[in-house]
């Protein structure tokens, strides 16, 4: 089973809907995988995702409501295959916990999983309007669909 682990700040907005759409596509692949998120900050530790990511992810038939906010923690590497992270500064954070270079080579911007070395991260809706939460879906999706794609290769 591969275990990932989807990083964001909050853990509230672009990590849980990660979270959401790779399980979901995951269930209906039957890929033997656990998918997990979460943030690096504390700021919304056990809160549910931002009702707006709530909203949007119900909108494509995915539920988060049910999802709470957790902080990343360095024993995250012991539990998970790979971590992907939605932005350069998560990238960092989560790297600066890493304990040997085995660690720092499961970290991995989630968007070069379709733009290889170009650095580009996903936006932070959470200070924006509604057509954020949308864009970030379209984008979230376009990746976790090819991480799917790739699992299921490995099968
Ligand atoms: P996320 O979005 O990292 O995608 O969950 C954010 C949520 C909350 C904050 C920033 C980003 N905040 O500053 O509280």
């Amino acid at each position: 089973m591969t275990k990932i682990l989807m990083v964001c700040l909050g853990n509230i907005c672009r990590s849980p809907l990660a979270e959401g759409i790779l399980r979901d596509k995951a269930e209906k692949m039957n890929l033997n995988i656990l998918v997990d998120s979460a943030g690096t900050s504390n700021y919304h530790v056990d809160e549910h995702p931002d009702h707006r990511t709530i909203k949007n992810a119900k909108g494509h038939n995915i539920d988060l409501s049910k999802l709470k906010a957790r902080q990343f923690s360095e024993n995250d590497f012991d539990n998970f295959d790979v971590i992907y992270v939605m932005d350069s500064s998560n990238f960092s954070d989560v790297i600066s916990l890493a304990r040997n270079k085995n660690e720092k080579q499961k970290v991995q911007l989630i968007l070069e999983i379709i733009y290889p070395n170009a650095f580009i991260s996903v936006p932070d809706p959470y200070f924006g309007g509604e057509d954020g939460f949308e864009d970030v879906f379209t984008i979230l999706n376009n990746a976790c669909e090819v991480i799917a794609q790739i699992l299921r290769n490995k099968k």
